[in-house]
């Protein structure tokens, strides 16, 4: 049989390969931030509502939780995956009304489900991502194992084939059904036990979408009439094998009084119990078994879909570096990050540039704040490129430029042998810009990029983030004419403008082709400082450091 060597393979190189990325690479970068910024310092907004892991944001139903429904949806829109055909896998078609209104996704959990993970997504994280995401969060952060995250799913626009398993069905169709997801009946084993435990017990089975599972319970606390299925409430553990076993499990498709239902029992005991018997001597068995089944069933995609490495987290990361043009200096402004330390070990945290003219810089931070991930197994550290203020910036001679910069980190320098951290300079957002217009709307806005004299784009662009009929977040361009005639900002850059009037530019990015490689600006953040039309603001004096909020 040479299939199982080839997943053997598969498994070997993707392990061999998991290991961080070279900034900047602003997709990875964001899945990056998106997968271990969870909380803290400029933490992404998703982990918080599954913090406690009983965080329930919908009505004031309890006995539920986002962290249920998060992976329950996961599952159900990667159910519906054909190994035969290559379709279906994880690719946000449940979002899609066709599918999730189907039987097979009884419950409101799913449209739930969405209503937060949409709300996360950007250019860089589509929905099936975000999606494959919230599970992974939930899972983690509410005790259980570390899971291997990929990015790169492409977004569905039409629903699948219909195929989730159901409790009223029998064993072979459950078997069948695995069998088309990829699932050995030992993997259907063990995942439909990972997807119980992962939950505690705030996830279970309702009483409304499933009136022949559940009765009416009565009980104050738990309005929506959940019967859970294991006991257990803090800790990810394998109670939902131990008490299977000792046959103490309150588990409402194993027990429950309708034994047409009762899913579970079929499939924990289609071996003869020897899976859950496993699982039950041994908590760690169980544990490494779910993080591995965990991070395949996110994995399973439609055929054809090209997931990128294992994000893995970057031990020194700039974040929301920006360059502004303002007259002869260039404002650099950022953070850093640094993984798994503290504000003690990380001691004095600066810089060192190199300018396109051989000299050097060099600056010292700020401490700007903590962060942690995973359910606190990592914390790290983040400082502001300015000595005074995280949210500053430092003066550059706009001659002189940036080549690249190199951290010092408690006097160590963390420049990733010698390679140094890329910076781009060839085009930057200009100060000059009017972004909104204080007369009544009567000014036409204006985006000014400034271009250094040296390079030749093949195209400037603006980018607008747009949600398309599908409510996928993709970009839209509009090209920055280049000028006639050079307009110089200094001896170093000119300027290319764009009428922005017809464009949205609260949350504009500039976009280049350089040398056949395409460039992307960061979001500013400066918000505050957003020049308008009629030349009121023009910050702070400069060079030097300031303040820019
Ligand atoms: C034969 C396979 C399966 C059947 C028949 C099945 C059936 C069900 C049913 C009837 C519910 C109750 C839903 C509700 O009351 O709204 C449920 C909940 C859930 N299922 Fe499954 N399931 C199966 C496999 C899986 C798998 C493989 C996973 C994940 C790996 C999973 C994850 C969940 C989660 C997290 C919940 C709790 C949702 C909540 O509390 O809001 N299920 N399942
Ligand atoms: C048991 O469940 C099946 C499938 O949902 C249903 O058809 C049947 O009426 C139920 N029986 C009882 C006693 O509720
Ligand atoms: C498997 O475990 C269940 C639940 O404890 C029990 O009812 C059943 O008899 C066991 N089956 C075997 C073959 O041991
Ligand atoms: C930092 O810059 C100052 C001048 O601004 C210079 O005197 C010093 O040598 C520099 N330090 C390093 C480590 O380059
Ligand atoms: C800018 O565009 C707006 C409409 O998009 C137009 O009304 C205005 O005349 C243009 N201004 C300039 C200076 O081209
Ligand atoms: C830029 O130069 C203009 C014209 O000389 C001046 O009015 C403005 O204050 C300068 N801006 C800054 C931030 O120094």
């Amino acid at each position: 049989m040479p299939l199982p060597l080839l997943v053997a393979l598969a498994t070997y190189t993707s392990h061999a390969r998991a290991s961080p990325h070279i900034w900047p690479s602003p997709k990875l970068d964001a899945l990056e931030s998106a997968r271990f910024d969870q909380f803290g310092f400029n933490a992404g907004i998703m982990p918080g509502f599954i913090q406690p892991c009983d965080s329930f944001l919908f009505a004031d139903d309890t006995g539920r939780s986002n962290a249920a429904d998060w992976i329950r949806t996961a599952y159900h829109d990667m159910a519906t995956h054909s190994t035969t055909d290559g379709t279906g896998g994880l690719d946000a078609s449940i979002r899609l009304d066709a599918e999730m209104d189907r039987p097979e996704n009884a419950g409101d959990g799913f449209r739930n489900t969405f209503i937060i993970v949409s709300g996360v997504t950007n250019r860089y994280l589509g929905i099936a991502d975000a999606l494959a995401l919230a599970a992974v969060v939930a899972i983690e952060n509410c005790g259980g194992p570390e899971i291997a995250y990929r990015g790169g799913r492409i977004d569905a626009i039409e629903a699948n084939t219909p195929g989730v398993p159901e409790p009223q069905q029998d064993l072979r169709s459950h078997i069948a059904s695995f069998a088309r997801q990829g699932c050995t009946q030992t993997e259907m084993i063990s995942l439909v036990a990972c997807g119980r435990v992962s939950l505690h017990s705030f996830g279970g089975v309702q009483h409304d979408p499933f009136p022949n599972i559940v009765d009416e319970l009565n009980d104050p606390e738990n309005t929506d009439d959940i019967a859970h299925f294991d006991t257990t409430f803090v800790h990810f553990d394998n109670n939902v094998a131990t008490e299977y076993i000792s046959g103490t499990t309150q588990n409402p498709l194993v027990v429950g009084f309708n034994d047409t239902t009762n899913s579970d029992k079929r499939i924990f005991g289609n071996d003869g119990n020897a899976t859950m018997r496993s699982f039950a001597d041994s908590p760690s068995l169980f544990t490494s078994t779910c993080a591995e089944l965990f991070a395949r069933m996110i994995d399973t995609v439609p055929s054809g879909v090209q997931l990128t490495d294992v994000i893995t987290p970057l031990p020194v990361k700039p974040d929301n570096v920006e360059l502004t043009m303002v007259n002869d200096t260039i404002r650099l402004s950022g953070q850093v990050r640094l993984w798994n330390t503290d504000q003690a070990s990380a001691g004095t945290v600066g810089v060192l540039w190199d300018d396109h003219l051989g000299g050097q810089g060099n600056t010292t931070f700020a401490f700007a704040g903590t962060a942690s991930s995973i359910g606190g197994k990592y914390n790290s550290v983040w400082y502001g490129f300015n000595a005074i203020t995280p949210f500053g910036f430092i003066g550059l001679d706009a001659a002189a430029g940036i080549e690249r910069f190199r951290f010092v980190v408690n006097g160590k320098l963390e420049d990733r042998e010698g390679v140094g951290f890329e910076v781009q300079d060839a085009y930057m957002f200009s100060l000059t810009s009017c972004l909104y217009s204080l007369n009544g709307g009567e000014d036409p806005l204006r985006l000014d990029v400034a271009v250094r004299n040296d390079v030749n784009p093949t195209r400037i662009y603006a980018e607008s983030l747009v949600f398309d009929g599908f409510g996928r977040p993709t970009i839209a361009e509009t090209d920055i004419p280049r000028p006639d005639q050079p307009v110089a900002i200094n001896a170093a850059y000119s300027l290319w403008s764009l009428n922005a009037s017809a464009i949205d530019l609260g949350d504009v990015t500039i976009g280049a082709e350089i040398d056949g490689k395409r460039y992307s600006t960061v979001q500013r953040r400066s918000v505050l400082l957003f020049p308008s039309c009629d030349g009121g603001i023009s910050g702070p004096t400069q060079p030097g450091q300031g303040l820019e909020l």
